[in-house]
């Protein structure tokens, strides 16, 4: 079985990036830039956060941090990404997600210059994907990076049918359509389940390759995973271990010591799709930067 590894690769992008913010320092005397705001002090997106700064400073370009309490009004949020907006050092704009109730999540993606929408959440960036015109726009982070996985595993996918479990803006959707298009990475037949799926051991035992973005510990088995299939998983759980220092463990939302005997190939948990997600990110805004200046 070929183990996908995301953290390997993702240094390797690193490692590339840092060599192209360098070369455009030297000739342009400027670095891309990304601004993350996080509103509230919802743990798990501190350390997103947290990690997307710093891996934006290994790789040399400029990063900053707007901390906003639990309390803050949708108008201000909306200001302050007016003002990010007009700065021409800011290449990239990311509102953390989940934000707090009194904030319209789509309010603030309408709002987000979709020039600077390093997520790709804005309907302009998702519209040009559905279209195909994927030069022309920001693809979302962790879709993209799963995309860049195949490609640099040489993992063959035209023809070969696709089924995506999750349904999510910024996963579950661009991943099906991204899936779908004429690209050597993909040009798939492409099935989408959800919550609402009957029987969806029926519709995941034919794919040749597997994604799943449900959000829940280990629900692919595997009696779902037809012997072959390629296996990415995107869950990232937190489940209690007992074994663990922490008294917790990271697992994915497939059951991977189980599937691991019959796929051909899988991502791991940790290790496997979350590195990639932050490297898309930076891929990103290294883009964003490269129109901005007509480089
Ligand atoms: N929350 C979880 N994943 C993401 C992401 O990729 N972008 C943003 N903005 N919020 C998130």
């Amino acid at each position: 079985m070929l183990i996908i590894d995301g953290k390997k690769v993702s240094l390797v992008m690193k490692e590339e990036l840092k060599t192209s913010v360098e070369s455009y320092r030297s000739i342009t005397g400027k670095v891309p830039g990304l601004t993350v705001i996080i509103v509230g002090s919802d743990p798990a997106s501190q350390v997103y956060v947290r990690n997307k700064a710093k891996t934006c400073k290994e790789i040399g370009m400029n990063s900053s941090v707007i901390e906003m309490p639990e309390d803050t009004p949708e108008a201000h949020l909306l200001e302050v990404i007016a003002s990010l907006n007009a700065d021409p050092a800011v290449h990239g704009i990311l509102v953390q997600q989940p934000l707090p109730k009194q904030i319209d999540e789509f309010a603030v993606t309408m709002a987000i210059d979709p020039e600077k929408d390093v997520d790709g959440f804005h309907p302009e960036n998702l519209g040009k994907l559905v279209m195909g015109e994927l030069d022309k726009c920001f693809v979302s982070c962790t879709p993209y990076g799963i995309l860049e996985l195949i490609g640099r595993y040489g993992i063959e996918t035209s023809g070969k049918h696709c089924v995506v479990i999750g349904r999510s803006n910024i996963v579950g959707k661009p991943m099906a359509n991204l899936m779908l298009q004429k690209l050597k990475e993909s040009n798939c037949t492409v099935t989408v389940c959800h919550s609402a799926t009957k029987d969806i051991a029926s519709h995941t035992r034919q794919a040749d390759i597997l994604i799943a973005a449900i959000g829940r510990a280990k629900f692919v088995t595997a009696d779902m995973v037809k012997p072959g299939a390629v296996v990415i998983d995107v869950g990232i759980n937190r489940i209690e271990d007992p074994t663990t220092k922490s008294g917790t463990r990271l697992v994915g939302d497939v059951d991977y010591e189980a599937i691991s005997a019959t796929a051909s190939a899988m991502t791991p948990v940790p290790g496997g799709v979350g590195p990639m997600t932050i490297a898309m990110l930076l891929k990103n805004t290294l883009h964003s930067f490269e129109r901005a200046n007509g480089l």
